[in-house]
């Protein structure tokens, strides 16, 4: 089930975090939107110095420069959809909602990242309340990891596949509800051989299984499927289930790039997927030498 194929590439933001090792943050979302067919824009909420092994620092930008890219961008480029990952602290956060707003922006998919793979902490205590009061009422899909569930419900993260649809349910109900809104919670921190996400719009709970890759290289999973999903759904405006057929779509895609990431060879920690593993050739070809 695919939705890719429309006439004029889509134009997607991603406002997030900058890792320079490429796995995470705007760079690989930059990435995903290229090889999913957007054109992908960036604006920078944070930079961090860190690699596949881990953070060793985090320096926000001034709040007023933060607006200033996103109102100059919004100013002069139509944006179909917006990814909006790591924020680091309330400030920015609110800083964030306040101009989506403004702009009255589409497909706002919030990856509302807490925590890097390495267990480094990315966002402030006091922005995890601007999160919910701010941005929640903008957003169109949330893709929560499970201790990222846990700390918006203000609990303990859930634990099996029960406590998740009662968590996803819980969820949908801190979104808007008198339009469609969608929680995608995603269960990559439980145990098992399969991993199983859930996707639910206060309707239909959808389970999404999968075989789990036996791989270290997942750095950035949860920043690449947030910004396919966001490069996706422009595209999937004219499907019958376009929201379903997006996260399907994007959840096959990044598959692919976990099966893939074997193929590169980068730092020592969690690696990066492999985003252009479609485009690749391994070895390569003789033309590109
Ligand atoms: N080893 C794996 N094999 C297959 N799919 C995986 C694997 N690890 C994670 N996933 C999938 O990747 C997606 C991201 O899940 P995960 O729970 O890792 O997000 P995350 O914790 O937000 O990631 P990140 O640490 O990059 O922010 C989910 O769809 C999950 O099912
Ligand atoms: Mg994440």
């Amino acid at each position: 089930m695919t939705c890719l194929g429309t006439s004029v590439p889509p134009n997607v933001v991603s406002i997030a975090g900058i890792d320079p090792s490429g796995g995470a943050g705007v760079l690989a979302d930059i990435k995903t939107f290229s090889a999913l067919g957007a054109y992908g824009c960036g604006v920078v909420a944070a930079l961090t110095a860190q690699n596949t092994q881990g953070v060793a620092g985090v320096y926000t930008p001034p709040v007023e420069f933060l607006r200033l890219q996103i109102d100059t961008l919004f100013a002069d480029v139509p944006l179909h959809a917006s990814k909006i990952g790591m924020l680091g602290n309330a400030e920015i956060t609110l800083a964030v909602a306040d101009r989506l707003a403004h702009w009255r922006a589409a497909n706002v998919v919030l990856d509302p990242v807490m925590v890097a793979k390495s267990g480094d902490m990315l966002l402030g205590r006091d922005a995890i309340a601007a999160l919910r009061e701010a941005l929640f009422p903008l957003v169109f899909i949330v893709t929560p990891n499970l201790p990222e569930a846990g700390a918006l419900l203000g609990g303990r993260m859930p634990e099996t596949l029960a406590e998740m649809r009662r968590a996803a349910e819980r969820l949908r109900e801190m979104l808007p509800t008198t339009t469609p809104r969608w929680v995608l919670l995603k269960g990559g921190h439980l145990p098992g051989s399969h991993l199983t996400d859930l996707l639910f719009d206060g309707d239909r709970m959808i389970e999404l299984s999968a075989r789990r890759v036996d791989t270290h290289n997942t750095h950035g999973t949860g920043c690449t499927l947030s910004s396919a999903i966001a490069a996706l759904l422009p595209q999937c405006a004219g499907h019958p289930s376009p929201v379903e057929t997006a996260v399907r779509t994007a959840r096959d895609y990044l598959l692919r790039a976990i099966a893939g990431s074997g193929a590169l060879a980068v730092g020592h920690g969690h690696g990066p997927v492999h985003h252009f593993h479609a485009f690749w050739p391994h070895p390569p070809a003789p033309s590109h030498c």
